[in-house]
């Protein structure tokens, strides 16, 4: 059976197969340790859980304290606040329907502006998931299944990334920057886009 084992597990292998790329971008405007941060965060994720884990919200919170605990820095707070909070509002689930989707990408993102305090437009993880949460919302209520609809946000997470590209860092290490950092995509908002691709391709059965 498939399920939230075999979903965290492809985030994991995408994320570390791009360890090196976003370690890449942070060294560009950061400390050079996204990359790093992550693999080692969801290696650690990896170790904890086992397939028998097939209560959603159980293995979501799992997740989320495994990367509170053992990643540094910025990212690890954020990602492990996103999946706890995600976490508690679908305890006890195996499948998700369209709704429970939307709530997990709003627990998300609350969780990660309770902890960072960062709204869109500050060169952050919010710039990829904010509008994709957005954009899968409204592919839901005009009426799309949940393959479109997390389609849709993907191509909104990209165009966030994209968009990062274009504005000035004001939250954490690359706000040290100012101006100079235009022109750099956000690691952070990069690895929000893998996760959401690995989503995808999840729930596609890729
Ligand atoms: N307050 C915040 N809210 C949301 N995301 C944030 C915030 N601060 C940093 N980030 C995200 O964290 C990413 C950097 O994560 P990293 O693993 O490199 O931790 P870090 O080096 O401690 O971070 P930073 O240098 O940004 O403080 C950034 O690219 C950005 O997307
Ligand atoms: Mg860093």
């Amino acid at each position: 059976m498939r399920g939230v084992y075999e979903c965290v597990s492809l985030i994991a292998e995408r994320i570390t197969e791009n360890k090196d790329f976003l370690t890449e971008l942070d060294r560009e405007i950061g400390d050079s340790d996204h990359g790093i941060n992550m693999a080692r965060g969801f290696s650690a994720v990896m170790e904890k859980l086992s397939p028998e884990d097939t209560d959603i919200g159980a293995a979501l919170k799992k997740a989320g304290m495994t990367l509170l605990s053992k990643v540094g820095g910025a990212s690890g707070p954020l990602y492990g606040t996103a999946y706890m909070e995600a976490g508690k509002i679908t305890a006890g689930k195996t499948e998700l329907t369209p709704s429970d989707m939307k709530a997990i990408f709003s627990a998300a993102i609350a969780g990660i502006q309770k902890r960072g305090h960062a709204v869109k437009g500050e060169k952050t993880m919010l710039d990829a998931l904010i509008p994709a949460s957005e954009a899968f919302t409204a592919e839901i209520d005009g009426g799309a299944d949940m393959s479109k609809a997390l389609d849709a946000a993907c191509v909104a997470a990209r165009e966030g990334v994209e968009y990062t590209k274009t504005i000035i860092a004001t939250k954490g290490r690359a706000s040290y920057l100012g101006e100079r950092s235009i022109g750099h995509q956000d690691p952070g908002a990069t690895s929000t886009l893998i996760t959401l691709e690995a989503i995808c391709d999840y729930y596609k059965g890729a």
